[in-house]
């Protein structure tokens, strides 16, 4: 039986998580900045129809935003199907995560509000299940207007859970010290990037907030198709996000000592029977306060599911560990190059 005709089949038990006491979700979660229209040509109709298999499979928990291209219409089309094909009681089984993304500015309460009913019309909820703040200048401290707004906004029933996206440590705690409740921070979170390891995890860890991680794959560099190939110029690079990550990359120590980073984790992956990009992914999972990764999905365009699926099925040792951090060792400190979580988004 499919999950369409009635229950989740496919992963382990291990791959969900109580992210709050009413709001249970897959560790991997399907990023849509993919269908934003700068990871290529997406499909409206094949690409909505292509969120079926993911969330038969257990990947139940899409992370979008207000401004990647049509995903959060995805979301209301896909609902809308949901339902023709297994009634209202299916629609709990999916979990979406949006974001606002606003330019700085006056936060008055009409503008809060305005922004967070067309995500609710987009996505055709009643209630979005999380809505993830992203602040482009702390110097404008009128984000803690919204963010008084945005709690008085799920006190009335329109948001879940208010949660942010890409707030260092510094302001997540000032944040938190106004009383305001975020359960979650989204950041850049991989093998190439562990700054969150410095501040913010353990900052999360102690206090109970979830992040959610981004990045893991680099984009796809992160996996077999790059390993022992020269480094790709910026023409053939098909998405932004590998053009992202490719800058990271050369921050982080350059292609050179990539290659011994991907080496090592193929030879991590063949031990356990699993793919380089299993390993990135499973690193990530296992660093305290990460509740889940992010991983974009190409709907219709291409399709890693069964491979991301053995995220599941194995364990690091020491022994894997040590060797991921022969490599890591050499690299630059990307925390004193660039500084905490999302400090690469305000310069
Ligand atoms: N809050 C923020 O500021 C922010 C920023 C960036 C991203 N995000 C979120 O994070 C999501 C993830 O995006 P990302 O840019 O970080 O990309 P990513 O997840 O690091 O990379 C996604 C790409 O990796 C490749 N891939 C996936 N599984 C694979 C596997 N098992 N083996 C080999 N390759 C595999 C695919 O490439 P191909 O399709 O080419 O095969 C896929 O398109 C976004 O959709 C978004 O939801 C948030």
């Amino acid at each position: 039986m499919s999950a369409r005709e009635g229950s989740r089949m496919g992963l382990p038990e291990s791959s969900r998580f109580r992210f709050t006491s009413d709001l249970d979700i897959c560790r991997v979660l399907n990023g849509m900045w993919q269908v934003s229209g700068t990871h290529g040509q997406i499909d409206p109709q094949a690409a909505v129809q292509g969120m079926f298999p993911f969330v038969d499979a257990g990947f139940t928990t899409w992370d979008l935003a207000d401004h990647y291209g049509p995903a959060e219409e995805f979301i209301g089309e896909f609902r809308g199907r949901l339902v023709a094909s297994m009634g209202e009681q299916a629609l709990p089984q999916v979990q979406a995560f949006t974001k606002w993304v606003p330019q700085p500015g006056p936060m008055p309460r009409g503008v809060v509000e305005a922004n967070i009913d067309r995500s609710l019309r987009r996505m055709d909820v009643e209630t979005l299940d999380l809505l993830q703040f992203h602040w482009w200048d702390y110097r404008d401290t009128r984000y803690l207007d919204a963010l008084g707004h945005l709690v008085a906004l799920k006190d009335e029933g329109k948001i879940r859970y208010v949660a942010l996206t890409n707030f260092d440590t510094q302001h997540l705690e000032h944040i938190a010290d106004q009383g305001i409740e975020v359960v979650s921070n989204q950041v850049q979170y991989s093998l190439i990037d562990r700054r969150p390891e410095v501040r913010m995890g353990p900052y999360c860890a102690d206090k109970g907030i979830h992040l959610l991680a981004y990045g893991a794959l680099g984009g796809g560099l992160i996996s077999e198709k790059y390993l022992g190939q020269p480094q790709p110029g910026r023409a053939e690079l098909a998405t932004a996000s590998l053009m992202k990550y490719l800058q990271m990359v050369d921050a982080w120590g350059g292609w050179e000592l990539f290659q011994e980073l991907l080496a090592e984790l193929k030879a991590i992956a063949d031990k356990h029977g699993v793919s380089i990009s299993n390993v990135a992914v499973r690193y990530i999972l296992d660093r305290p306060a990460v509740a889940g990764v992010i991983l974009g999905v190409r709907l219709g365009v291409s399709e890693h599911r069964a491979d991301n699926a053995r995220v599941f099925d194995f364990a690091l040792d020491q022994e894997d560990t040590d060797r991921i951090e022969s490599v890591a060792t050499r690299s630059r400190d990307l925390y004193d190059l660039i500084g905490d979580c999302g400090d690469e988004y305000r310069r």
